[in-house]
């Protein structure tokens, strides 16, 4: 059994839906083991709790850089065996010490189609807001791999959503969230405890 470390920033419905497709036994050879939140009172945390699932919390503010709160996150990953990292809404952004820990070993939920609407300043609402403004006919979610280039790793799997004319960038959050996130997310994780998923020439192959 694979040890999942879930990392969170928020109100954790990406989270949920792992939690939701754990209780239904579809994500084989991996279990959730510990949630970490980059800040206090994240709703995400009360989520873990309802699921008698460990919670750390290590927040960002009580670090004065990247590097010391990479670092004392490193040391925690290392303290709970995590075997695969699963960034879910987590707003934190990491000193590469910890990717290069762990590689082809830490995913990522976007609520994009990367490459396009990604990068640095692309992250929440602000996605949405930026895909409605370009006035795109499809948007949806990709899961990654998580390396030194933001939003940059091999990409695990995607899903499209389509705009509505009257989308508000909430109303696409939510639908990307419903139709595309959170299925994506669980079943990409269970690839991955699975060892369905190997990575050549950074592009991603599944058995
Ligand atoms: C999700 O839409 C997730 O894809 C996004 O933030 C939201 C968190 O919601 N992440 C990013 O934008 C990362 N670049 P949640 O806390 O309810 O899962």
């Amino acid at each position: 059994m694979k040890n999942i470390v879930v990392l969170v920033s928020g109100g954790g419905t990406n989270l949920q839906a792992l939690i939701d497709a754990q209780n239904r036994g579809e994500i084989k050879g991996g279990k959730i083991t510990c949630v970490i939140s980059s800040k206090e009172g994240a709703f995400a945390l009360e989520r873990a709790k309802n699921n008698g699932i460990k919670t750390v919390t290590l927040p960002r503010k009580h670090f004065s850089d990247n590097l010391a709160y990479s670092k004392a996150l490193l040391k925690i990953l290392k303290e709970q065996n995590a075997d695969l990292i699963v960034y879910a809404g987590f707003m934190t952004i990491l000193d590469d010490v910890v990717c290069n820990e762990y590689p082809n070993k830490m995913i990522n939920v976007h609520p994009a189609l990367i490459p396009s609407f990604c990068g640095k300043g692309f992250y929440g609402l602000r996605v949405h807001e930026k895909a409605l403004e370009k006035g795109v006919k499809l948007t949806g979610a990709t899961v990654h791999f998580v390396t030194a280039e933001c939003d940059g790793g091999p990409i695990i799997l995607q899903k499209a959503v389509e705009v509505r004319q009257d989308d508000t960038p909430q109303t696409l959050q939510k639908r990307v969230m419903e139709e595309a996130e959170w299925k994506i997310l669980p079943k990409a994780v269970s690839l991955f405890c699975e060892d369905r998923i190997s990575v050549i020439d950074n592009k991603v192959h599944i058995d």
